[in-house]
This record gives structure tokens, C-alpha cells and sequence, in this order.
């Protein structure tokens, strides 16, 4: 689908409590506003009479899915329709649940808002919850729709009375709906047209507000995002490209375009871009899925977020602070682990400390150490290693993340800020040092093909004199044996050479690790399996050189047996064993992760 440039378009939700008549008012403004294809109406009201069923017009929305009509289209949750160069999409979630997952989950990306209120049944606490949401995401242009107003015979004082009682409500979240409008979907009143039955009302319709609300717009929200969702080969022998797949999350990427890829901080540009069964394009936009291929092949996976290098880049970090809304029956705990995803990337998280938590209903608020069910935090959240993101009022569409735990979506976010963590500092210096590196003619795809490996560095950790150095040693011979290009690197080779200024310095350990880390993304860069074997590194340790070197390419061995719990091997060696099967199961690791063929 083309999203050229020049057309608007405007997200606007539905939210209300259920059977208020948020479905039914989408039917009628589509009808109303003559967004329907030609006969529909008819045809839908002609089969209800078939059926004796009695007709709805919130059928419309169910009746007029999948078919691509002109003027308007409908997909699970979501009503396109457009008018002069505007397009609106109404998000219209059914039932409760299936809002809040959309909310929280960013399926439903609103830039305002129509809240729908039963003039009978009044504010219930579905509605308040709803509100919550829309404070929680910054969702400031807001409607409310006082709906049924037939049931109450079109009082004033009915209306005034929600008006009054929402408006003291909403100000607790500092909202200020911009219009309250009394309305009846079932007889189309003050939705497109302005009904007779309610004189005492001169103010805006449905569509006058929709026509007045205006896209949020944030300081840098133009910038280009896009998770990699798949790497796919050319099928054609000998073709090495690689397709990077992915919709865009926001703004726009050229033929040409700079682009990096983040966490791993890769670099490269934009040779082609190419959708299926499409003719080729030079610019693609946000919300359009597309793949492009680069100029120089470079190894990058699923989960980095690409972003242009001259454009304001994301934040890396794993730690964020958030505003977070819980959905679980269990409550979500500090210090426990869960499952989190940005974008199609994925990590273990803790929730690592709570600043407060609200009740999106009663509005209370407490101290604590959990998240109960519909409760909205101001947390932190510490992941198990470094993601890419933004936060939401920079770039909205990266700026929001999932809490999984067995295998459902718990909760979700917002990023409100991105909090420092120990290889913060370090971060930055690789990400210049890579920024200014000068790359060679030969690309890293080329040596791998040449070398028929992927630069990897293997850690052989564990106590002192628990065999580290025989294994790597054979495991180096091994791989020589079989054409491959490994080095071995003890410890004391760096330590009496690169290190000899710092050596026996107090508090010298971190510049070890960096020097080391760097010697070694020197050796992994000119495409060498690098075997190096240091005595009980620690977790922190394992990350300063993943981060200076690389952080895909590492595979990290325990030696021995009593080893820690707080560090995540690839294995955990026996060195009592015998050294051909020590060797065989390492090479299977490696064949296992791709760093070696079978
Ligand atoms: P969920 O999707 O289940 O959350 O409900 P909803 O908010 O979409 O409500 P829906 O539009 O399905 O309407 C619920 C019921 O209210 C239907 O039977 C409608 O016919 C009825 N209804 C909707 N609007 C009006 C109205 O203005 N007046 C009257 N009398 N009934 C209405
Ligand atoms: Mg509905």
C-alpha cells in the first residue's frame, strides 16, 4: 500500500465502557458521512430481515471486513476511511480486555481519542480504567461521547450531570476533553447530522471534532525506525545479498540512506529497496512492511532497530524508567524475572524498583513492591542485557514495550526515560569508535566466506589451574587442523604487553577488560575465532567485552566444576574428561551457532 507523503492520517480510538455503543457510533458516522460503498446499507438491512435478526449498526463494521471497498477498509479492530486528503483510522477494540491489550501492547497507536459514555448507566469502571490508559500514553485530545441520549429521552440535565461528574474526573489525570457531546448512534444524532431532538445542544458533531483533531506531533518523531523482523537470502547461486525485513515504524528511508543497526552499532547504507511482487521503489514510509538490501553485506539479526546515522539515535541501554500497566491475574513482583519485548527484539527482565503504583479505578495511590491487576506503575526496569529504544516523547513508535510471562502478554509500556547502567560510559566511546572506523575494501561477509567462519570469541573462564589453557590450546590446533583461522590469547599475553603500563595499578581491572576487549575486536574484525581464557570472569565482566567487542559473536565456557549461577554459559566443561570429546562438543557449540559449518 502507498502512503505517499502528502495524505494525514489521524488515529483515533474508541474507548468506553462495554455495550455503551462505541461500535454503533462507527457504523453510523461510516453511513452518515457516506464512507460506504454504494448499496451496502441496504444489502446489510435486507439480510437482517432475512434473518429476523434485528439490524445493528454496529453489523456494518463486522460486514464490511476484509472487503477492500472504495473509500473505506476494515481490518480486525480498525475502520480506515478517508475524506479529501485526510485518513482517519478508528481503532474500535471489542470488549474491555481487547482495548486494554491493544492500548498497552501499541497495537492502537491514537493520536486522540472518543470516550463513549451510556447516558442511562453513567461513568462505570471500565471507563475510568480506560481513562487511566489514555493519561498513562499522553493520549491529550479527548472527546466524550454521551451516547443513548434516546434512553434518557434527551435530557439536558442528564447530560449536564456526566458532563460534571466526568470532567472532575478526568482533571484528577490533568484531562481536559476538548468537547462533550450528547449523542445517539442508534438514531443518528449529533454524529454526522445534528438531530432535532436535542435543541438545547448547538455545539459540534462527531465528524466536526474528528475534522478538528490534529495528529500529536513530537520533537523528533519524523525519525526513520525499524525493527528487523527477518533476514532473507536471494535463493539464486552465488547471490550473496541478504534482504533486511521489517515494517517501519516511523518516518521515511531513501535508496542511499546511511543506516545503523542497534544495539550491535553496524553500519551501512540502503542499495535497494524491495517489497513482493512490486515494482522497485526509491522511498518507503511508516507502517508500509518492506525489505532493502545493503550496500556493504554486514551480519545483523532479528531484534536491532535500524535508524539513520545522521538522524537523532536511539537510546542503548537496560535499564528504563516506564510507566507501566499491569494485566496479569498474579501480581508482577520486584525482583522477579520475566519476559519483555521492544519491537521484535526480546530479553529477560527484573522489575527493579517501584516509584509508586495507582489504581486506574479508584485513583489511589500506594507505595509497595508489586502490580496488581489494572494498576499503573512508575517502575524501573532492568533487562539482562542492552536494547535499543526510544523514549515516548521523542519517538513514540519505539517507546513502548511488552511484559511476557508464560507465554502471554502480562503488561505493557511506556519508556519515559532511559536510566544508566554500568556499560553506559562504555558504550558510548564503541559507539564513536565505530562511527569513526575506517572500513576496509574487504567486507566481513567476504572473509567469512573466505576463512568459512564467522569471527566468534570464546571464553574459557573458570578457577585457577582448572585446565583453561590445555583446552584451549587443543581447541585452537583442532580448528587449524580443519583450515580454519583461530588464535589463541592468554590473559598474560595482553597483561605484560598492551597492559605493562597499567600492571599492579590498584583499580586498574576495568582498563584490563577494555584493552582486552579491544585487542580482541581487533582480532574478531579481521575475521579470526579468537580462544581466550581468563580465571573466574564475572557477569559484568562477560558484558565490558561483548559490549567492546562484539555481541553476537561470543560463546562463553565454564571450566570445572563448581561454577557460579549468576553468569549463562554456552557450556560447562568437565575437565576431567577426555580432551577429544571436550574438543568434539565444542566444535558442535560452534557449528550449533553458525560460527563454524556442520
Ligand atoms: P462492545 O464492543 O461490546 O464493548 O460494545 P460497544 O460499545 O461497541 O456497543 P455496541 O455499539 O455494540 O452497542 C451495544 C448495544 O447498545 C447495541 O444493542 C446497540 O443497539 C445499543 N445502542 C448503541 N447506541 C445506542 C443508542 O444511541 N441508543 C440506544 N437506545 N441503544 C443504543
Ligand atoms: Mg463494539
Amino acid at each position: 500500500m502507498n502512503t505517499p507523503e502528502s495524505i494525514e492520517r489521524l488515529n483515533i480510538v474508541l474507548a468506553g465502557h462495554v455495550d455503551h455503543g462505541k461500535s454503533t457510533i462507527v457504523g453510523r458516522l461510516l453511513a452518515d458521512a457516506g464512507a460506504l460503498p454504494e448499496g451496502k446499507l441496504e444489502q446489510i438491512k435486507a439480510y437482517c430481515r432475512r434473518n429476523a435478526k434485528p439490524f445493528e449498526y454496529a453489523f456494518l463494521v463486522d460486514a464490511l471486513k476484509n472487503e477492500q471497498a472504495q473509500g473505506v477498509t476494515i481490518d480486525s479492530a480498525r475502520v480506515f476511511f478517508r475524506t479529501g486528503n485526510r485518513e482517519y483510522v478508528l481503532i474500535d477494540a471489542p470488549g474491555h480486555m481487547e482495548f486494554i491489550r491493544n492500548m498497552v501492547t501499541g497495537a492502537a497507536r491514537a493520536d486522540a481519542a472518543l470516550l463513549v459514555v451510556d447516558a442511562q448507566e453513567g461513568i462505570q469502571e471500565n471507563s475510568r480504567r480506560h481513562c487511566a490508559l489514555l493519561a498513562m500514553l499522553g493520549i491529550r485530545q479527548i472527546t466524550v461521547l454521551v451516547n443513548k441520549m434516546d434512553l434518557v429521552v434527551y435530557r439536558q440535565n442528564d447530560f449536564e450531570a456526566i458532563k460534571t461528574q466526568l470532567t472532575e474526573f478526568l482533571e484528577r489525570w490533568s484531562l481536559k476533553p476538548n468537547q462533550f457531546i450528547p449523542v445517539s448512534g442508534l438514531n443518528g444524532e449529533n454524529i454526522v447530522q445534528r438531530g432535532a431532538s436535542m435543541p438545547w445542544y448547538n455545539g459540534w458533531t462527531v465528524l466536526d471534532c474528528l475534522t478538528a483533531f490534529q495528529p500529536t506531533k513530537s520533537p523528533v518523531s519524523k525519525q526513520f525506525r525499524m525493527w528487523i523482523q527477518d533476514i532473507y537470502k536471494f535463493t539464486n547461486d552465488g547471490d550473496m545479498r541478504r534482504i533486511v525485513a521489517g515494517t517501519i515504524e516511523s518516518g521515511s528511508l531513501q535508496v542511499g540512506d546511511h543506516i545503523m543497526f542497534l544495539p550491535s552499532g553496524k553500519k551501512s547504507s540502503v542499495k535497494s529497496i524491495e517489497q513482493f511482487s512490486a515494482p522497485p521503489r526509491t522511498t518507503v514510509y511508516a507502517s508500509e512492511a518492506v525489505g532493502f538490501t545493503l550496500t556493504e553485506q554486514i551480519y545483523v539479526s532479528r531484534g536491532e532497530l535500524v535508524a539513520k546515522t545522521e538522524e537523532f539515535r536511539p537510546h542503548i541501554s537496560s535499564r528504563f524508567r516506564a510507566s507501566l500497566f499491569w494485566l496479569g491475574r498474579e501480581p508482577m513482583i520486584v525482583g522477579r524475572e520475566y519476559l519483555l519485548k521492544i519491537g521484535t527484539s526480546k530479553t529477560s527482565c527484573l522489575l527493579e524498583a517501584i516509584h509508586n503504583v495507582q489504581d486506574g479505578a479508584s485513583l489511589e495511590l500506594k507505595e509497595g513492591i508489586s502490580i496488581g491487576r489494572h494498576e499503573i506503575a512508575d517502575c524501573n526496569i532492568q533487562m539482562s542485557k542492552a536494547l535499543a529504544f526510544d523514549c515516548i516523547d521523542e519517538v513514540p513508535a519505539s517507546g513502548r514495550f511488552v511484559i511476557v510471562d508464560d507465554y502471554e502478554i502480562r503488561g505493557g509500556g511506556i519508556i519515559r526515560e532511559a536510566l544508566e547502567d554500568k556499560q553506559s560510559h562504555m558504550r558510548e566511546r564503541v559507539l564513536l569508535r565505530d562511527y569513526k572506523w575506517e572500513t576496509s575494501a574487504i567486507s566481513s561477509e567476504e572473509r567469512a566466506l573466505r576463512f568459512r567462519q564467522k569471527p566468534a570469541m570464546i571464553i574459557l573462564t573458570g578457577k585457577k589451574d582448572s585446565g583453561k589453557k590445555p583446552v584451549a590450546k587443543a581447541l585452537e590446533k583442532r580448528l587449524l587442523d580443519d583450515e580454519h583461522f583461530a588464535y589463541f590469547l592468554g590473559i598474560g599475553n595482553v597483561l605484560y604487553g598492551v597492559d605493562a603500563d597499567i600492571k599492579g595499578k590498584i583499580n586498574s581491572r576495568e582498563e584490563h577488560l577494555r584493552r582486552l576487549g579491544e585487542v580482541a575486536h581487533l582480532l574478531l574484525n579481521s575475521g579470526a575465532i579468537l580462544i581466550v581464557t581468563a580465571i573466574e570472569l564475572a557477569k559484568e565482566e562477560i558484558d565490558v567485552l561483548s559490549t567492546l567487542a562484539s555481541p553476537d559473536g561470543i560463546l562463553t565456557v565454564w571450566v570445572g566444576k563448581d561454577f557460579p549461577t549468576d553468569i549463562r554459559f554456552d557450556c560447562v566443561l568437565d575437565s576431567s574428561a577426555p580432551m577429544e570429546r571436550t574438543i568434539q562438543s565444542l566444535m558442535k557449540i560452534m557449528q550449533d551457532k553458525g560460527t563454524i559449518g556442520a
